[in-house]
């Protein structure tokens, strides 16, 4: 992305952020206590539009279809839930610091300079140029040659050595070991080793503080002559298997210790869910023994989501704490290229109703070595964030994995059982097997945040009188506005607020989100529905008060028409509609 085109989609995160917060949709978590980085707060028109934009979700995969059904899970599961999913393994990441900027990201997403190359620092500015200069100088004892904000003068000499290069000498002058990549924001070779650090937010269960345990091994392991020989005293068997033994193979004390703090909080640990997902196979069974659903069928969920994430951005894009909308589509093994073509279609089809501009959603099929073990085929929904195409939703076919690694890690069965098919193995009735899964997870947090770029628009008009007028308008589609219907009177005099307040009452008792607003001149009201997206304003005026009509506003067009008063609920749910 070019600089300009960078700040100009800074430029417009900046207002849509500023708006969230001015106008009550988003707030920074905690904010009186300095903010907590990454988790936000969803403020009166905030929840209105999650809400509205979870309801439409649920409406179409599950109101709108016999062979959906929903689950509402617990967010902690049973450990052994995350064992068999990889997530407790698989969740954890290899991290790095950068010893000269301090910046913290994944080492498996980290640039790969090729052997030769130069290993330019490239810092924010000359004065950061400076500071890192001499930081450098401090700590690795060499003098980078500065140019503006770059450093440079250090060079890939093979995938596991960097070294310093003086200007115009060939020979390194100083050398260091390298794991082959350097930080991604500014390119620093110089870096801590690598950390695992897991992405699922941990928990205890139980009456019993874990740590009160803790404290009393660690006091009589740490107090004994050799700590290597009072773990393996203490722990017996467990002290010859995984974790523990190779941490006592290690030698190394830190983490001898650190397993063993594992070791003995584990029986009570437990894991806010890192996806929705998982809920969905461990009560494969009960919901089909109870629902009479058949394969081919599916469970959906939507709800709250955990994941430590190391970076988090782009405001509510990615956080710790957010929600999905998931569905784990069960059908017969074969039958996952359909299925995966139908939902692919269903899925679009859905983002692109309520948005202003649909050609800014695209499919991105996964490449081989991006898919996850499981998958036989993925595809991302990704949407043109003002940075750049990300993704949105991923639709996983994700093969009989889930099933079969629950009913290993379980013992329970989980097979389905067509009475009327025939198994292809043996030719005989019935057929019994591990349904294959199609899952579209998308994120709902991130959704509104999509809705919300997509509906911001700045418009310039011409008025009656031939000036200028500015306005900021989000053009949310209706069915995702947070107020549907603002109800205006002209003045709060000769019974128009009043009449404002008992029409009020008929849209709520038609279940239609309705607010009176009577604060400020008319002008600076629409202005202020037009900058939440409230699609209608219906105002009270003199008229009135003599024959019954109100002036119904359109927020996109701004075109108004008379109708009359005990119409206005009628009219609007029809456009609602
Ligand atoms: N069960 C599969 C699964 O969870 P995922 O691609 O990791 O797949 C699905 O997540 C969707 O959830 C993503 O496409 C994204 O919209 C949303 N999502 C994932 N991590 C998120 C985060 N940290 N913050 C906000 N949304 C997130």
């Amino acid at each position: 992305m070019s600089s300009a085109a960078q700040t100009q989609a800074d430029d417009l995160m900046q207002k849509i952020v500023s708006l969230c917060k001015r106008r009550g949709f988003v707030f920074q978590s905690s904010e009186i206590y300095g903010g907590l980085k990454s988790a936000y707060d969803y403020g009166p028109l905030g929840v209105e539009l999650k809400r509205n934009l979870m309801n439409e979700w649920w409406r179409d995969m599950v109101h709108g279809r016999d062979n959906v059904v929903g689950l509402d899970a617990s967010i902690i599961m049973h450990p052994n839930v995350w064992r068999a999913s990889g997530h407790a393994a698989g969740f954890a990441d290899p991290l790095v610091d950068c010893l000269v900027s301090k910046e913290r990201f994944r080492a498996d997403k980290a640039p790969r300079p090729a052997v030769g190359d130069e290993l330019p620092i490239t810092c924010a500015d000359q004065g950061v140029a400076k500071t890192w200069a001499e930081i450098i100088e401090k700590r690795f004892g060499v003098v980078l040659d500065r140019d503006g904000k770059v450093l440079n003068g250090l060079k890939a000499i093979s995938t596991t050595e960097f070294g310093f290069f003086a200007k115009g000498s060939t020979s390194a002058a100083k050398t260091w070991p390298w794991r082959g990549y350097v930080g991604p924001t500014f390119g620093s070779p110089f870096l801590s080793e690598e950390r695992q650090f897991n992405l699922m937010f941990r928990t205890a269960l139980g009456a019993v503080d874990p740590m009160n345990e803790v404290a009393t091994h660690l006091a009589a392991l740490t107090a004994a002559p050799d700590l290597a020989t009072a773990v393996t005293e203490r722990f017996g068997k467990d002290a010859q298997e995984g974790a523990l033994a190779a941490a006592l193979a290690s030698g190394d004390r830190a983490k001898i210790l650190r397993a063993a703090i594992e070791h003995i909080t584990s029986p009570a640990m437990a894991y806010l869910r890192p996806e929705t997902a998982q809920a969905m196979f461990v009560q494969f069974k009960n919901i089909l023994d109870s629902s009479g659903q058949k394969v081919p069928f599916g469970i959906a969920q939507m709800g709250k989501s955990f994941r430590n994430e190391i970076t988090v951005e782009h405001f509510i894009f990615r956080s710790c704490e957010f929600e999905q909308m998931e569905m784990e589509f069960f059908c017969e093994p074969g039958t996952q290229k359909e299925w995966m073509a139908y939902w692919k279609e269903q899925r679009m089809a859905w983002w692109k109703r309520y948005a202003n501009d649909p050609s800014k959603f695209q499919f991105r099929q996964h490449a081989a070595d991006e898919m996850a073990h499981y998958a036989d085929d993925c595809y991302d929904v990704e949407y043109a964030y003002p940075w750049g195409w990300g993704e949105l939703e991923g639709i996983a076919s994700r093969t009989d994995y889930d099933l079969s690694q629950h009913e290993k890690h379980s013992g329970q069965k989980l097979r389905y059982t067509d009475q009327e098919k025939e198994d292809p193995a043996t030719g005989k009735k019935p057929w019994q097997y591990l349904p294959y899964v199609i899952e579209p997870a998308a994120g709902a947090t991130r959704a509104m945040l999509v809705y919300l770029i997509d509906a911001y628009h700045e418009e310039e008009r011409r008025t009656a009188t031939g000036e200028i007028e500015k306005r900021t308008v989000l053009k949310l589609h209706p069915r995702l506005a947070p107020i549907k219907v603002a109800i205006l009177p002209l003045v709060k005099k000769d019974g128009m607020p009043e009449k404002a307040q008992e029409l009020a009452a008929a849209f709520r008792k038609a279940g239609i989100l309705a607010k009176c607003d009577e604060k400020a001149s008319i002008g600076k009201r629409y202005a202020k529905h037009d900058e939440i997206g409230t699609p209608w304003c219906i105002t009270i005026d003199g008229q009135t008060m003599q024959d019954g009509t109100v002036t119904l506003r359109d927020r996109d067009t701004t075109e108004q028409v008379r109708i009359s008063m005990d119409q206005a609920v009628a009219s609007v749910r029809e456009r609602l509609s």
